[in-house]
């Protein structure tokens, strides 16, 4: 029984058993609360969840779809009650609506003498998509702890749906530019709704931070021929055209409104205190696709913003405010995203790094490659980063400063398209199926700092496996060990704790799930599963708040079968495996939803 080996982990829980089922699991001794789900209410007037009547009105009321990033917004420094923020990152319209999906029959791309079952779903109309639309974005809710376990506060003040059409500003360098103005903004600094928010982020002054990630799918058309920012749209693979959002809103159509893809692909900042605030799309902080917008203020009080930049062979980037955080002064903190420094990282083979700075004028960053000022290097920051040199990297995600120890963890998703001559000292696998953790240790224990070190920290996978090349201690019981590290979060002790997305193709027999990854001493390397998700989910969120007795997870897209669907929360792809989490009822799909995790009885986690 691994559950109760010895361990020289600082992490005491019963270790979950790996595996794969309709259900969530949690750690012996503790309790998993479904806390908010899609479509429940956030307001008094919210209407009632109905699946198989949603409207856009209704959707704007409630909780939206695939939450991401989790974070919590102390009220009066309580960690029983605050505003939670949760990112909606995405849409999966054949687990949503009902009777969209039908099973076609096709013949088979490699062998057309053989026939295969093929998923077809309805095309979009105009409602489906503005629900969509509405199921994006944010949300701000208060919650309070009564009585050991959590409540949603219906009619908090501060309550906020943000979604694809909620007014934003454009802010900092770029703000204004030629390149960001459109028909509908000859100003360049109105743009509507932010969309998938991957992971995030909450300041040090209590602003919600919001990271817009894989952008490329909502824009679809042509650019007019020969237009200038050809090059610019190609680095980001716009469009890709997964959503019909521009068949009825011409500004996701690239052909009839050329510029509004660069409005998109910034970091968002919300003033959770005031709910008519208008957000802001801070730009000095780089237009790509941003995973997260992890903080820390460093030593002299500048504040440190981590950013990864999820596409296989992209770079890990932070930006460091010109301006110093005042903890008496909230207002004087309210635009420190709009004037700093943005660096992207390239890690050499020694050991050491260097954060290389993104300024307009200063090494290849010039009009003679095309740079005119620094808005030009923002709107198009990989293309900067391109010329900079920086380490093409395997998919980096979330990013966490320890305040602790001054670390920080980078977690690398995966890169199967790596080649071996491709690999390096921090990409060290060829076709790297499973991801890897790096850790950097920035000099003189300096957030702010120009340059420092760095190790992996993990190369993820199987250890029972020799040819994958995992690094997990022997410790680490056959649960323990993960791969696709996706979001993380260090906890007030400074402990670090991993979720994951994609850890379960059927093969594996396991699902994503969170992971205690000790990152100290003797124990360093030793994983322990904690908690997992229901078949076809990917884990996100995680959050431990700073009494470290709640821990918040975000469960996604749970049920989600990849392509081989056949309606509404059947999934064919595991056969007689499926799931209706977390309702099981015949007439509620499943829902993506946000967990509550206490100790039974109260207590510390993990
Ligand atoms: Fe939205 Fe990079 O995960
Ligand atoms: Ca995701
Ligand atoms: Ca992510
Ligand atoms: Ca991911």
């Amino acid at each position: 029984d691994h559950a109760r080996a010895a361990t020289t982990t600082r992490f005491d829980f019963p270790e979950v058993e790996a595996g794969i089922d309709e259900r969530h699991h949690v750690a012996e001794g503790y309790d998993a609360d479904v806390l908010l789900r899609w479509g429940d209410a956030l307001f008094p007037d919210s209407p009632d969840f109905e699946p198989t009547r949603q409207t856009p009105q209704a959707q704007e009321r409630q909780f939206g779809y695939n939450n991401d990033y989790v974070g919590f917004i102390p009220i009066e420094g309580s960690s029983e009650h605050g505003y939670l923020v949760v990112n909606h990152e995405y849409t999966n319209e054949h687990l949503m609506f009902p009777g969209i999906v039908k099973v076609v029959e096709k013949a088979d791309k490699k062998d057309p003498a053989k026939m295969v079952e093929e998923l077809e779903i309805a095309p979009a109309d105009r409602t489906r998509v503005d629900i969509e639309m509405a199921a994006h974005g944010g949300t701000v809710v208060e919650i309070r702890k009564a009585d050991g376990k959590w409540q949603v506060v219906r009619d908090g003040a501060k309550n906020r749906r943000i979604t694809a059409t909620t007014e934003m500003a454009l802010s900092g360098p770029a703000a204004g530019h030629d390149r960001l103005k459109t028909n509908a903004d000859a100003t360049g600094t109105k743009v509507f709704g932010t969309i998938n928010n991957c992971a995030g982020g909450v300041t040090p002054w209590g602003t919600y931070i919001m990271a817009e990630e894989n952008i490329h799918g909502y824009f679809m058309g042509e650019l007019p021929a020969d237009h200038p920012e050809a090059g610019n749209y190609k680095r980001l693979g716009i469009p890709e055209g997964t959503y019909a959002w521009g068949r009825f809103h011409d500004r996701f159509d690239l052909a009839k409104e050329p510029n509004e893809a660069n409005r998109f692909g910034w970091v968002v900042e919300v003033d959770v205190e005031d709910p008519t605030s208008t957000p802001k799309k801070r730009t000095a902080l780089g237009r790509f696709k941003h995973e997260g917008a992890a903080s820390t203020v460093a030593r002299d009080g500048r504040v440190v913003f981590y950013l990864g930049d999820d596409e296989r062979f992209d770079y890990v980037y932070k930006f460091v405010t010109a301006g110093r955080f005042d903890p008496a002064d909230r207002a004087a903190n309210m635009d420190l995203l709009d004037e700093g420094t943005l660096y992207v990282a390239r890690f050499d083979e020694d050991g050491t790094m260097a954060w290389l700075p993104l300024v307009h004028g200063q090494g290849p960053l010039t009009e003679a490659n095309g740079f005119r000022s620094q808005a030009d290097v923002l709107i198009e920051t990989r293309r900067a980063a391109d010329l900079l040199e920086a380490t093409p990297m395997d998919r980096p995600e979330d990013i966490e400063p320890n305040d602790t120890n001054g670390r920080v963890y980078v977690m690398l998703t995966n890169n199967t398209r790596r080649k071996p001559d491709q690999v390096d000292a921090a990409n060290p696998r060829a076709a790297n199926a499973f991801g890897h953790i790096i850790e950097i240790h920035e000099d003189g224990d300096d957030f702010a700092a120009a340059k420092g070190r760095w190790e992996v920290l993990l190369k993820c996978g199987d250890p029972a496996v020799a040819e994958v090349g995992a690094t997990f201690s022997t410790e680490t019981t056959r649960n323990g060990w993960f791969g696709m590290p996706d979001n993380c979060a260090v906890d007030a002790d400074g402990r670090l704790w991993v979720s994951t997305d994609g850890n379960s193709p059927k093969a594996t027999g396991r699902t994503d799930g969170l992971w205690a990854v000790e990152t100290e001493g003797e124990g360093r390397g030793t994983s322990k599963l904690f908690f997992r998700v229901p078949v076809g989910a990917e884990m996100c969120g995680p959050l431990l708040l700073p009494d470290m007795q709640t821990a918040f997870v975000a469960v996604q897209h749970p049920g989600d079968g990849g392509e081989d669907w056949d309606g509404f929360g059947r999934l064919s792809f595991y056969e007689d495996l499926s799931t209706r989490w977390p309702d099981f009822r015949d007439d509620m799909p499943t829902r993506p939803s946000v967990v509550a995790i206490t100790r039974q009885g109260g207590g510390r986690i993990g």
